[in-house]
């Protein structure tokens, strides 16, 4: 090695040790003859002092620049008490310098590694092997290398085979857009890099493997946001025999587990259970965080009859109406109550109306239209004192209950009441197995086509559709979806009957996963699974809000690597080669 000790390492124990650190120069200061350099390395930061009298290491100490990249010999010795740095773990002792070596000089950086000011984003992600050297970005991407031993010991553990499944496949069946690689042998076909492993890991049952798991790569062409990326990774599960309480269990331990190894946070098991229908009624999101209450209150049947038109009007056309009440403990101002209606404008719902509860009489907007009786019943119904507000949202239900959802997550970041300390997670059981397209009025997988229903809803598939619920789980955590799974179809007749509520002929399941449905012809065990988004559970327990902060190389929102220029244009032989031409500026 070229050091004896990390810059991380010192302490008083070393004291009167010759030792060589290496690390980047991080800053410089000159006092009164003598020469202080901080080096910094992954492990931290080690003070560095040069005497004039400690002669050529001394001279070669003084002409370097911060960001050079350096090796420093010299003994250890306590800084007097006045010089000790506490916020340092090596700020007890320095390294009196007597021998040094350059080992790399570096020009001005384009970016700030050090300090609380980080440089504008696309800077840092155009160098962001430079933003890496802030420690935050490194502790995040250690965390993440934590987070996947963590998983690697515990699929040990549990008798899992990690299986790698192709990259080069055809189109898998999640519902984004696919990327899609030409084939420079077969003119005119693509492969697909795959949305999940999904098919394959359920070939993979087919096949006796009994519990798969994998670290995989999964590729979304779709609108990012802070959550989303379009590369990103999964932890994927599939196991033979079980039902959905025997993956739920897996999978809670090892959530248990890997909060407790990285936060040291312990999460009481079995997590709940909560029905998508309850959680959209209450939480107004089928991923709701529980950190915080605020809950949604459905005061429909209370306001049916309300001379607020917007209210029974609502109700009248088949809406709903629900309410948010806010404690004395959390008040929001004038200018703060007009805000509200554009955190919900994006859902279509057309306003927040508020009313503030006083002993001496309730006021806003909605108050002069609320009689007596529908006080007191909305006193009952949502617990609102003195002191307190009401907010309300009324409209159809598919525009209100997602609004309410997004002003709710709103009053908790506004009161800052979503502690990035605190874990709460949960799972959400009993979704739909469709949800129909808005636009064309068909019906969608809600999971993805292979998810099987409740055996008691069977019946319902052709009838109504809608009402059948399917045996998907999504695990939950502070609001994040991380993770989601289903006990999948085995059948091959009842997987042909949903492919064909989907609107998927015979011929197209056919041509698009033919050899998927053949394979549920030769003997399939029941099986299920799981993917877990990795990235969000990384984000997560590190405590970040982007999942962009724990990827070492991350895109931006318009899939871009802004640091090696991708996507990039070929040249015209490449293009020749892969049988294909671009039409400019389609
Ligand atoms: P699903 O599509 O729900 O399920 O994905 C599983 C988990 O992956 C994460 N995730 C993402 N993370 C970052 N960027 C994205 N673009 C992105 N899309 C999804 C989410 C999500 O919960 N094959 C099924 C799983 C199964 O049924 O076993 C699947 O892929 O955290």
């Amino acid at each position: 090695m070229l050091r004896t000790h990390t810059c991380g390492e010192l302490r008083e124990e070393h004291v009167g040790e010759r030792v060589t650190v290496c690390g980047w120069v991080q800053n410089r200061r000159d006092h009164g003859g003598l020469l202080f350099l901080d080096l910094r390395d992954r492990y931290g930061v080690t003070q560095v002092v040069a005497d004039p009298d400690a002669g050529d290491a001394a001279a070669a100490a003084d002409r370097v620049r911060l960001e050079w990249v350096v090796r420093a010999t010299g003994t250890v010795r306590a800084r007097p008490d006045e010089n000790r740095n506490p916020d340092r773990a090596t700020g007890a002792v320095e390294v009196m310098l007597d021998e040094f070596e350059v080992l790399s000089r570096a020009d001005p950086l384009p970016v700030a590694v050090t300090g609380a000011e980080r440089s504008a984003e696309e800077l840092g992600l155009r160098y962001r092997y430079l933003e890496m050297r802030r420690p935050e970005v490194l502790r995040a991407l250690e965390t993440r290398a934590h987070v996947n031993r963590v998983i690697r010991e515990f699929v040990h553990e549990n008798g899992f085979v990690e299986v790698e499944t192709p990259i080069l496949l055809r189109s898998t069946p999640e519902g984004a857009r696919d990327y899609l690689v030409p084939s420079r042998v077969h003119p005119g076909a693509f492969y697909a890099l795959p949305q999940s492993p999904q098919l394959l890991k359920q070939l993979l049952m087919i096949g006796g493997l009994d519990r798969y798991w994998q670290i995989a790569r999964c590729f979304r062409d779709e609108d990012l946001r802070a959550d989303r990326q379009p590369e990103f990774t999964q932890l994927d599960i599939e196991m033979s025999f079980v039902d959905e309480d025997d993956v739920q269990a897996l999978m809670e331990s090892l959530l248990r587990r890997l909060v407790s190894e990285i936060t040291g946070q312990d999460i009481a098991l079995p997590l709940r259970r909560m029905s998508y229908a309850e959680a959209m009624a209450r939480y107004g999101s089928d991923k709701p965080d529980l950190r915080f209450g605020l809950e949604i209150h459905d005061v429909s049947d209370v306001l049916a009859e309300c001379a607020f038109g917007v209210f029974s009007g609502a109700v009248r056309d088949g809406g709903i109406v629900r309410c948010i009440a806010l404690g004395p403990d959390h008040t929001l101002s004038r200018k703060q109550l007009d805000a509200l209606p554009a955190v919900v404008v994006d859902r279509g719902a057309r306003g927040v109306a508020w009313v503030k509860v006083r002993e001496e009489g309730w006021s806003g907007p909605a108050a002069r239209h609320l009689s007596d009786g529908e006080r007191e019943a909305l006193t009952a119904a949502t617990g609102c004192a003195p002191g307190g507000t009401l907010l309300f949202l009324a409209g159809p239900r598919r525009i209100v209950e997602p609004a309410a959802g997004d002003l709710r997550l709103h009053l908790g970041k506004t009161f800052g009441l979503r502690d990035p300390r605190r874990f709460e997670a949960l799972w959400i059981v009993a979704a739909p197995l469709f949800e129909s397209d808005p636009e064309s009025g068909r019906l969608l997988a809600m999971h993805h086509a292979f998810t099987a229903p409740r055996a008691e809803d069977v019946a319902l598939l052709e009838r109504e559709p809608l009402a059948v619920r399917a045996r998907a789980y999504d695990l939950v955590l502070n609001g994040d979806e991380i993770a989601g799974g289903s006990i999948r179809i085995h059948d091959r007749e009842l997987q042909s009957r949903i492919f064909g509520l989907l609107g998927i002929s015979e011929k197209d399941a056919e041509h698009r996963f033919g050899f998927f449905t053949e394979a549920l012809r030769y003997g399939v065990p029941p099986h299920g699974g799981i993917a877990w988004g990795l990235d969000r559970v990384v984000a997560s327990l590190a405590g970040r809000e982007q999942i962009r902060d724990i990827i070492a190389f991350p895109k931006t929102t318009s899939a871009a690597d802004l640091m090696c220029q991708a996507p990039a244009t070929v040249d015209e032989d490449q293009l020749a080669e892969l049988h294909i031409g671009v039409t400019p500026d389609a």
